[in-house]
């Protein structure tokens, strides 16, 4: 059995409001996002949501600005006409934004252009990503994930960021939300809501950061509810590596095509930077628990690792070292 740290789900609300940018890769339209954006809200934080204007999912880290207003046919589930501007609010809520760009453009326009008129001359304190429709656990999903590829856009910044992937992969509209406390959407929310007071508990945002400079979380989320029999997973620190897949290739024996096959590969749990305790993210949210991995944008090798390889080929190429 692991030797887990897990932190208890129900915990107490945020004392000071944080100025939190949610944003996604599902559209702003999502269910998951919109229940955030309300959780959070409820919870007491300054909250502005900038998603992109339709499905952007599996982006990654790709920076594509829009070059037209909205194109045919329009906005992810009719929630923004075609010819309409590239970017605009909410006509009943104006802290609800969309951006017609990739996630990672998407929460640039909200850093850059959006944030400054909502939170004036106070800097965003968090960038929420997501909730995801569905998960986006080990280091291949890093760079394909759009809701990660937002995150680690913020992280580049300087600023805080938690990408958040639920269990649950249904792509739907916030329209269709139940308002129960038991539609999936909510119950992400809620966890959303809870990481959020747990990593401002005790801190004076306005003094400290929530996270240090290069650092972010990655959060999955597993399926649970009252239809499950997982119904209030408790967070876990996780890493990256660990029973993490990448995509192989096999040829369809009927079609003669290829087919992406799951592989849980040697170079993609290698673990060089994670705490050698804790259990990958990959097998921990696919049980009750949701998997909180602590990830930098720092992608030098360590000292320990790099100082061998220019050891050995010193000779051949310069190093200050030797
Ligand atoms: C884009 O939308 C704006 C605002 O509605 C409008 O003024 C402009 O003419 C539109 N541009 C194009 C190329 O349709
Ligand atoms: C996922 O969400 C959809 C939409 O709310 C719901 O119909 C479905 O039952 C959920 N699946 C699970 C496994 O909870
Ligand atoms: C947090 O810090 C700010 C700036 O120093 C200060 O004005 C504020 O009173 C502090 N808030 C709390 C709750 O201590
Ligand atoms: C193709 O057939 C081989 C041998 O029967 C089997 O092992 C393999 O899984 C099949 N591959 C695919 C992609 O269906
Ligand atoms: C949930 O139930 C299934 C089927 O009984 C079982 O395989 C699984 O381990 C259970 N999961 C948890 C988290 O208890």
């Amino acid at each position: 059995m692991w030797k887990l740290s897990a932190l208890l789900l129900a915990f107490v609300s945020c004392a000071a409001g944080l100025n939190i940018l949610v944003t996604n890769d599902d559209s702003w339209a999502s269910a998951n996002i919109r229940a955030a954006f309300d959780a959070l809200k409820a919870d007491g934080h300054n909250v502005l949501l900038v998603g992109p204007a339709i499905q952007q999912s599996g982006k990654g880290g790709t920076f594509v600005l829009p070059t037209t207003n909205i194109t045919h046919p329009g906005g992810e589930f009719d929630s923004i006409p075609a010819g309409a501007p590239f970017f605009g609010a909410d006509s009943q809520n104006g802290d609800l934004f969309y951006f017609n760009g990739t996630p990672s453009a998407t929460v640039t326009f909200g850093i850059d252009i959006i944030a400054p008129k909502k939170f004036g001359s106070t800097p965003i304190d968090l960038v929420v990503s997501g909730p995801n429709e569905g998960q986006n656990n080990g280091p291949f999903l890093y760079t394909l994930s759009g809701t990660i590829g937002a995150t680690y856009t913020a992280v580049e910044r300087g600023i805080p960021a938690i990408a958040f992937s639920a269990g649950n992969g249904t792509h739907r509209s916030f329209t269709t939300n139940t308002g129960e406390p038991n539609d999936p959407a909510n119950l992400a929310a809620q966890v959303v809501k809870n990481l959020v007071a747990i990593i401002a508990a005790g801190v004076n945002a306005s003094q400290e950061r929530l996270l240090p400079l290069g650092v972010g979380l990655n959060v999955n989320i597993p399926t649970f509810g009252p239809a499950s029999n997982c119904t209030a997973p408790p967070f876990v620190f996780t890493r990256l590596t660990g029973g993490a897949t990448v995509n192989s290739i096999a040829i369809d024996n009927t079609t003669g095509l290829p087919v992406e096959v799951d592989l849980v590969a040697t170079g993609v749990n290698s673990n060089i930077n994670g705490v050698r305790e804790d259990p990958g993210e990959t097998p921990t949210s696919a049980d009750c628990f949701t998997a909180v991995s602590i990830f930098s944008v720092d992608y030098d090798a360590p000292e320990r690792i790099a100082r061998p390889i220019q050891h050995r080929l010193r000779n051949s190429i310069r190093s200050t070292q030797f």
